[in-house]
């Protein structure tokens, strides 16, 4: 039986989409079709990827391909595979992947009827642009879910071919998964704009304020790396600070400050709970008690 060559196109060209089909193009990968929604987007996807069909048309895409990954935003991916398998577009025993983190594989089905066997690879990392995604795509972790062990094998492969570290995700896990890689990255971007908005109040401009916290920032994630959450925690409810945290929290006690307050108390519950190695059973209820006085 003649091996089978994977012949890749992409439906979606953002970020991740693009990114993906350069890295696989730089690997030797046969890339052949890119689909994304407006000629802008195909602009920008024809720097990164060379000599391929690029597209508005996801059918005419899809019928080049015969492993399609769908990099469109979320809500669109359902939409995009019914396309794809009305058309006929995706076939038997075609590979059809989406990398969603949030999304399960229901959302591919409409596919799997027709044959096709389907996966999803999730990179945990964030890419804000494609020359970012072309760089940190490489060494990400990435989730990969599907519903058989044959697909599973063939996905993990895309995933070492991305530079990817693949690791196994149960399909019901996804949504907690999801949350996870939400509260690790985007809120703590949110962390700092509150922390950013609470400089500015003291009269720091808008960059300045990022500007000096980056330095904390980077500090706090480099012992982050080195020594794990506990280890890497400081600050008064590490030390059992109580007079400290006192008043900080009467600080926020301000009509305009009460989302703050409710995001101060709330995360120094996490932290108490790492503090408890360190700090003294006794001082710990104190503090539990203190926080929930002001929650
Ligand atoms: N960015 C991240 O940090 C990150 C991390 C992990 C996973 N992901 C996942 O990767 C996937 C893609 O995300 P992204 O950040 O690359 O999104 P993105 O930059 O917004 O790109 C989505 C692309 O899809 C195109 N598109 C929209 N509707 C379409 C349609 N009907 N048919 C074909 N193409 C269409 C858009 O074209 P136009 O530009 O012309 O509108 C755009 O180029 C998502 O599933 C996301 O959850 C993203």
């Amino acid at each position: 039986m003649a091996r089978r060559v994977d012949r890749f196109a992409i439906i979606g060209g953002g970020r991740v989409g693009t990114a993906v089909g350069n890295i696989l193009q730089r690997k030797g990968e046969q890339v052949v079709a890119v689909a994304s929604r407006s000629s802008d987007s195909l602009r920008t996807v024809e720097r990164y990827i060379k000599g391929v069909l690029l597209t508005t048309d996801v059918v005419k895409a899809g019928k080049k391909g015969n492993a399609i990954i769908i990099t469109t935003p979320d809500d669109l991916i359902a939409d995009t595979c019914l396309s794809l398998a009305s058309a006929r577009a995706v076939k038997k025993g075609d590979y059809l992947v989406h990398m969603s983190g949030a999304l399960g594989l229901d959302v591919l089905e409409p596919a799997e009827e027709m044959g096709a066997r389907t996966a999803s690879i999730h990179p945990l990392q964030t890419f804000a642009d494609v020359r970012g995604a072309v760089r940190n795509i490489p060494g990400s972790v990435f989730a990969v879910t599907t519903r058989e062990k044959g697909p599973q094998a063939w996905a993990g492969g895309l995933v070492r071919k991305l530079g990817g570290d693949p690791v196994l995700l149960a399909e019901e896990d996804k949504t907690l998964y999801h949350i996870g890689a939400v509260v690790a990255s985007n809120l703590l971007v949110a962390l700092e704009h509150a922390a950013e908005l609470i400089y500015q109040e003291i009269g720091l401009h808008e960059e300045k304020a990022l500007k000096a916290l980056m330095p904390l920032i980077e500090g706090t994630v480099r012992n982050l790396r080195r020594l794990g959450t506990e280890k890497a925690l400081t600050g008064p409810v590490a030390r059992g600070d109580i007079g400290v945290l006192r008043r900080h929290l009467e600080c926020l006690e301000h009509e305009e400050r009460e989302q703050l307050l409710k995001v101060y108390t709330s995360l120094s519950m996490f932290a108490l709970d790492l503090a408890e190695a360190e700090v003294s059973k006794a001082r710990c209820e104190e503090i539990e008690e203190l926080l929930l006085h002001f929650s």
